[in-house]
């Protein structure tokens, strides 16, 4: 594969700057504690890094709330410190991309202040004001929990201002050419420094128009592609990553003819992944991919099972949604928006076998997968803390003063006290020098993956064994071909199934590099609950 099309078979990792490592003991990680520990997240096989927002910001939305686009909040460090990490990435071979959040900036912005107190000010056009806060009605509202409308009241400009998110985030005006030049003049700032490319945030969101529900209009595919010539004009080989969460078919739009991004989370996967393992039944996960249209051969799809944010529930139907919410969030606190405010381990009842498992579906099924930060060893989240603040504490290095994160007497977030995923039982150290721990799994699994080529960008086709509860599939590569099996369920499974003619041969189980016979044109397997196998057939 051409080094351009490098993020077609990556790792990434999701970095929040503050949780990571506080390198001066002010009690929040920083670009310099992130750079310390560069080795460690080579040492897991990581491809590219994803940062959080590292702007300047009040923080009201931890940094999507942006004050100034082209400086870096002096919580995480300098200019200079973001310099030396890029670089220091680099020489690791580790790419780095960031945060864009073109939809809004923070109420606190220049360009925000500028507007609000001068309806003469060539700012005023930065941003969507109204007299009356009934424009554009048919847009949904994403915040439900703390929102109740998209128009908020701005008693300095005497006008309301619209916004999607909270309202200390107001929506900038994209009609307005300033604003569409303002972006490029970012990326370009960000760019000439070396920066890999963007996820770029809540891109669905950036016009509005009467009588649409202002999500994914023609004009926002429109400005996209803009941008997107100019990052290939200008530096090849930089990557865009759509955050939309939307549904396969409408998703698919952001990748265009090839020439939108280059990348799209895979929202519709995500949830049905946690309901096959819970029904025991490989239907959901199938459902997901079989509705997954084809992309352009330069695209490809982000899978990935947390983030930063709650686990989105927007793309369910409302049934599933309730029946989500039953199983993996029955307390109300565990909830919040559409979604579920919980991290992998506990989701999946701290059993290494479905975390396990859950990896491993993210590791073999189509699409780059994204690892977010702490998941790798299982870490747990804090209900008591507000909002998505849960699931964004320190990352647990050891078994030390503030989990190894930090030396400072106050740290911005509680470390997770509570057994079983107190620092005690979960952290870096132990998981790393543990055979057969969680971290040293997901390794291992990275090093295959990156070994065959097959399972980044292979064919894929599903097996029927006949038992719901085995997600088997093939994927098909030019040299070599996989049979990947999961049992998600808590019985175990015996698979007797015809495999097709292009699948005889030999069988290597690649976890465990045991030579297992040749097919003779079956698959005759016993799988144990939640086991995974991972077979080469050559
Ligand atoms: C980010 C959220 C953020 C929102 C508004 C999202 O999609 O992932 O963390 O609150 O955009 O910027």
């Amino acid at each position: 594969m051409p080094e351009s099309l490098w993020y077609k078979n990556a790792v990434f990792y999701e970095v929040y700057v503050r949780a990571f490592f506080d390198s001066d003991g002010d009690g929040n990680g920083d670009l310099n504690g992130l750079t310390q520990k560069l080795d460690y997240l080579q040492s897991l096989g990581v491809d590219c890094l994803w940062l959080l927002p590292i702007y300047p910001s009040p923080l009201k939305d931890d940094g999507y709330d942006i004050s100034d686009y082209t400086g870096i909040h002096p919580d995480y460090g300098t200019l200079a410190d973001f310099k030396n990490l890029l670089e220091a990435a680099h020489a690791r071979h580790i790419r780095l991309i960031m945060d864009l959040v073109l939809n809004h900036s923070s109420d606190q912005h220049p360009w925000f202040q500028a507007a609000r107190s001068d309806r003469n000010s060539p700012f005023r056009d930065y941003y969507v004001w109204s007299d009356s806060d009934k424009k554009y009605d048919q847009a949904r509202i994403i915040f439900v929990d703390t929102e109740k409308s998209n128009w908020t009241w701005d008693e300095a400009a005497g006008q309301y201002f619209w916004h999607r998110f909270y309202s200390s985030q107001p929506d900038l005006n994209f009609d307005n050419p300033a604003v569409r030049a303002e972006f490029l003049r970012i990326m370009r700032f960000w760019l000439d420094l070396g920066v890999d490319g963007f996820r770029v945030d809540a891109v669905p969101y950036l016009f509005e128009r009467e009588d649409t529900n202002c999500e994914n209009l023609p004009e926002t595919h429109a400005f996209l592609k803009e941008i997107r010539r100019y990052v290939d004009k200008n530096y090849p080989g930089r990557i865009l990553l759509c955050e939309a969460n939307q549904w396969p078919e409408d998703v698919r739009t952001y990748l265009g003819d090839g020439d939108e991004f280059q990348l799209a989370f895979h929202f519709p996967l995500m949830p049905r992944i946690f309901m096959g393992l819970r029904r025991a039944d490989s239907v959901p996960i199938e459902w997901a991919l079989t509705h997954t249209p084809s992309i352009p051969e330069n695209c490809q799809w982000c899978t990935f099972l947390r983030n930063h944010d709650e686990l989105t529930l927007e793309m369910v139907t409302e049934e599933e949604r309730q029946w989500m919410w039953e199983q993996y969030a029955p307390e109300a606190r565990m909830r919040l928006n559409l979604g579920i405010r919980r991290r992998l381990a506990p989701l999946l009842d701290n059993d290494p076998r479905k975390i396990g498992l859950a990896f491993s579906l993210l590791f073999t099924l189509p699409g780059s997968p994204i690892i977010y930060y702490g998941d790798e060893i299982g870490m747990g989240d804090d209900l008591q803390l507000p909002d998505r603040n849960g699931v964004r504490t320190p990352l647990q290095w050891d078994a030390g003063l503030n989990a190894g994160f930090s030396s400072a007497r106050s740290i911005y977030s509680p470390v997770i006290g509570v057994a079983p995923y107190d620092p005690e039982r979960v952290n870096v150290e132990t998981s790393r020098s543990t055979n057969g721990s969680l971290w040293s799994r997901i390794q291992a699994m990275i090093a295959i993956r990156k070994s065959h080529p097959a399972l980044c960008c292979g064919d894929l086709a599903w097996l029927d064994c006949g038992l719901p509860a085995v997600a088997a599939y093939l994927r098909r590569g030019s040299r070599e071909h996989m049979l990947m099996v999961h049992n998600l369920s808590a019985v175990p499974q015996m698979i007797d199934c015809v495999l097709p003619e292009d699948f005889h041969g030999k069988i290597v189980d690649l976890l465990t590099s045991q030579a297992m016979g040749k097919t003779q044109g079956r698959l005759l397997l016993s799988i144990q609950p939640y086991e995974y196998r991972w077979l080469s057939i050559a």
